[in-house]
């Protein structure tokens, strides 16, 4: 279970300083498939990279399974079971998609394991397998490495950030798919997923509606998604 207790996050900007999250409170279960939404700039990628440990709270704490993480670093926080997919995703150099799908499983992932995954993520497996992560690869083919990069880790609290991004229509499809069949084998992990899009908040457990860097508000899709539905994008609605 991941708690986030009285969590605030300022920067400093002009001398002064600059809230982005106030004093947040959350709990989500193991076994959840949570997703956070609300319109551009309302601190949803910032709370992403504070459970993830890239950046640090101004005050606040963030427990996992009752342990406390605030001051563990990004590779303690990993070793605990926690995976975050980025909004723009890194390309790394020299690294090749197998090397990373190896590294992510943290085992010798056969190459055809390795191409089992490229093919959920809608990527013909031949064709990519030996590819370098470097900027040859599209956005769209960046960010479903990294997709399968977190389906091969399998960990206990996945954090995707908007996995939509960058992603054609016709793909996104199979990206509901995928994430359907993520909630269906969930078991005691969590999944917490960034979206703007609707049919990713109708799959949701829970839906987490952030705003001014507040929860504005906490519920099931039925609760919540009454008030936002009717537009293409949920962030026009909230604006
Ligand atoms: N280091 C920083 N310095 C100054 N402002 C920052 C910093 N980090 C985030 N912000 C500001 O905090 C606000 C929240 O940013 P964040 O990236 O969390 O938004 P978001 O909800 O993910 O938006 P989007 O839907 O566009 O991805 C934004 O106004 C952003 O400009
Ligand atoms: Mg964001």
């Amino acid at each position: 279970m991941l708690e986030i207790r009285n969590l605030s996050f300022a920067v400093e900007e002009d001398g002064k300083q600059k809230e982005i999250l106030h004093d947040l409170n959350l709990a989500i279960d193991n076994g959840k498939f949570v997703v956070i939404t609300g319109p551009n700039g309302s601190g949803k990628s910032t709370l992403a990279r504070l459970i993830m440990g890239i950046e640090k709270p101004t005050s606040g704490s963030i427990l996992f399974d009752g342990k406390d993480i605030t001051d563990l670093d990004i590779t303690e926080r990993a070793k605990q079971g926690i995976s975050f997919a980025f909004q723009q995703p890194v390309r790394f150099k020299g690294i090749r998609v197998k090397d990373l799908l190896r590294l992510a499983a943290g085992k010798n992932l056969s190459i055809s394991a390795a191409c089992e995954y490229l093919s959920e993520v809608g990527l013909c497996a031949r064709d990519y397998i030996d590819r370098e992560i470097n900027s040859s690869l599209s956005g769209g083919e960046l960010k479903r490495i990294e997709i399968a990069t977190l389906l091969a880790r399998h960990t206990r609290l996945s954090v995707f950030d908007e996995p939509e991004a960058g992603i054609d229509l016709w793909s996104f499809q199979n990206l509901i798919r995928i994430f359907e069949k993520m909630r269906r084998e969930i078991r005691d992990s969590s999944i917490v997923i960034i979206s703007h899009q609707e049919r990713i908040l109708n799959i949701a457990d829970e839906i987490l509606l952030l705003s001014g860097g507040s929860i504005r508000k906490h519920g099931t899709p039925e609760e919540i998604m009454p008030g936002l539905v009717g537009q293409n994008s949920v962030c026009e609605k909230l604006q």
